[in-house]
């Protein structure tokens, strides 16, 4: 039997892996945040004290389930080592196996980059999250401290953090991040989190 898997793709602080984990329960399957990978790598990187424009497929090999479940990977400086370690070739392709494994075995959804193009083309169902950059700043500083930013310049700084990360994830050339062609894109600017997992299960319940 083959089971199902659904690849959830976009840009930094979209509402993915809000999206990925509410649908993992409610289609009763494994989640796998992808991006927890590739910060588990650059988080080995910056501990070792090494460089992660130049290091990363040595620490990718080396990783154990234990460096997934640090508490310290979603620091900012570990949001840009990994976009860094996530250019190298070596790294993503050590990362590719471990990732197929996962959603093989009993079906998942998926979180990441190139999870409809790369990692799983033939996804039973593929999404791609966007919204603009400063309702993303926005989402992020409030994951982070709790409250909305009111601070302009804060707030643009923000932006630009991620506005960076973007284009270097979408520039680079290993699988860089852009929508399947046969992705469904939604645009949640203006959608909560019961939102977009309202409008996802609605296309998954019209494809049959
Ligand atoms: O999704 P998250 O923000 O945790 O991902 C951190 C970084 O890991 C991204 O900026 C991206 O460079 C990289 N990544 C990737 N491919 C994935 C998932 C994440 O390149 N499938």
């Amino acid at each position: 039997m083959k089971y199902p898997v659904i690849a959830i793709d976009g840009p930094a602080a979209a509402g993915k892996g809000t999206l990925a984990r509410q649908l993992a329960d409610v289609l009763e399957l494994p989640y796998l945040d992808t991006g927890l990978l590739y910060r588990a790598v650059a988080r080995r990187v910056l501990d070792q004290g090494g460089d992660p424009a130049h290091d990363g497929p040595e620490q990718a090999r080396q990783l154990v389930p234990e460096d997934m479940r640090r508490t310290d990977l979603r620091e900012p400086e570990v949001d840009k080592a990994a976009s860094a370690v996530a250019r190298h070739p070596e790294v993503r392709e050590a990362l590719l196996e471990r990732q197929r494994h996962f959603g093989r075995a009993r079906g998942a959804v998926v979180d990441g980059r190139d999870i409809g193009t790369v990692v799983f083309p033939d996804a039973s169902a593929k999404f791609f999250i966007t919204a603009s950059p400063e309702v993303r700043a926005q989402r992020r500083y409030v994951q982070r401290y709790g409250h909305p930013c009111a601070d302009p310049a804060e707030l643009a700084e923000e932006v630009a953090a991620i506005n960076a990360r973007d284009q270097q994830d979408s520039a680079r050339e290993t699988a860089p991040l852009r929508p399947a062609e046969d992705a469904v894109q939604i645009v949640t600017d203006d959608l909560d989190a019961a939102g977009v997992l309202e409008r996802v299960c609605l296309i998954l319940q019209e494809k049959g």
